[in-house]
């Protein structure tokens, strides 16, 4: 395929993930078609309600057209009431970062203009980080694997290997390089862990500072979770980087979310070596599906991610100005009061938000 053409596959899964992922496309569609770049989409079914009515919740075919695209779109998946006879839900998503090495979970906090914030103080306006969520191993290397013996003691195991730590400890330095060049100021990463009790947190850290003496222009610092959970609240605009273990990523996540306006802010992409998955932090909201209320800025914003990672990993400055483009327009919209969602009090559709997104893209180039 040419430079510019990029196959895309999509898929929107459960509950609102396929409301989210038509507005993200709808924006994708405009913002590429400026540049003149050729994205083909591929939809894949895949879900809780395909594992309902079929016993598989996403196919080989699937995963393997997963494994050849150049990127993946992906709006959520899960149903709170589908189980599989252990008592989990099937959750694809967890299984493609794991077969796909996606060992990177970024999670960038950003606090969007006009968008109402959780913290009074007046620097929460300033909040601008980015969390690397290791996505492979940590507790959820456990997952499918716990043991619960004669009904009395439940036991789940945390795992950290040297390699993947490595890469990405290396994945959250070249961020903060990056970001720093963006933002002309010095760059930061901070582990998160719990190295004070745990020598899986303790080998963690040592390799992370491992990494860190290769990036002498790059400060490294270690904090703890607990204490994460008061600074975040505290003082979340002094951190820049953070990277930590899969399950306090997880948690985590939500919090940042929480401090910006909510899961339908939170983008997110889950980045390996040669693969990478672009989807909202969000699950399917059952909750609110179906009522065309859902707010699709987080897909939309990871559709942004999508495209700046193609544009860095194939060279094409064309693709990083989209999603330039993408996020500029986003806080146009949100900052001249156009867009309002309902989870800010809004009474905007799905589509409208995208709408206003949309008009505020640059003007179509003739080429
Ligand atoms: P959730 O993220 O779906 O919803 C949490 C709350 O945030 C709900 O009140 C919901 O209405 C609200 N919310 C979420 N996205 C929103 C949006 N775009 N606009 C407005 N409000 C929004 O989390 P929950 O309820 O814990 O999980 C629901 C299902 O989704 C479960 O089956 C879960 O396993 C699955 N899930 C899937 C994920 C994925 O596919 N990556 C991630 C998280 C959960
Ligand atoms: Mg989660």
């Amino acid at each position: 395929m040419p430079d510019n053409s990029f196959h895309i596959v999509v898929m929107p899964g459960d509950g609102i993930g396929p409301e989210v992922t038509a507005a993200a496309i709808a924006v994708l569609e405009v913002a590429a078609a400026r540049h003149a770049l050729d994205l083909r989409f591929t939809h894949v079914e895949g879900g809780a309600a395909r594992y309902r009515e079929t016993g598989v919740a996403l196919d080989e075919n699937g995963f393997e057209l997963a494994e050849r695209a150049d990127a993946i779109l992906f709006g959520a998946m899960g149903l709170p009431d589908v189980r599989r006879p252990d008592g989990t839900e099937p959750a694809p998503q967890l299984d493609l970062r794991f077969r796909m090495q996606l060992y990177a979970g970024l999670r960038p906090i950003r606090a969007i203009p006009g968008v109402p914030l959780a913290l009074a103080a007046p620097r929460a306006g300033e909040i601008d980080f980015a969390l690397v969520r290791e996505s492979t191993e940590g507790l959820f290397a456990s997952r499918g694997k716990g043991i619960v013996t004669d009904d009395r003691e439940a036991v789940d195991t945390m795992r950290i290997t040297r390699p993947v730590t490595e890469r990405l400890s290396t994945f959250a330095f070249a961020l903060a390089e990056r970001r720093s060049r963006r933002r002309n100021r010095r760059g930061k990463v901070t582990i998160i862990d719990k190295s004070n009790v745990f020598v899986s947190f303790a080998f963690m850290r040592k390799i992370f500072f491992e990494a860190a003496a290769r990036y002498p222009g790059i400060t490294a610092d270690q904090h703890s979770i607990d204490a994460t959970a008061l600074d975040l609240i505290r003082r979340p605009w002094d951190f820049d980087v953070m990277v930590t273990e899969n399950m306090f990523g997880d948690i985590l996540s939500d919090l940042g979310a929480g401090l910006v306006g909510g899961m339908g802010f939170a983008p997110s992409a889950d980045i390996g070596d040669r693969h990478a998955l672009f989807q909202p932090c969000h699950g399917s909201a059952p909750d609110i599906a179906g009522r065309d209320i859902a707010n699709p800025t987080a897909a939309i914003l990871s559709a942004a991610m999508m495209l700046d990672w193609l544009g860095e990993r194939h060279g094409l400055a064309s693709c990083q100005e989209a999603a330039a483009e993408i996020e500029a327009a986003v806080d146009a919209a949100f900052g001249s009061g156009a867009a309002r969602s309902h989870d800010i009090g809004g009474t905007d559709t799905t589509g409208a938000v995208a709408r206003q997104i949309i008009a505020r893209l640059p003007p179509g180039r003739t080429i």
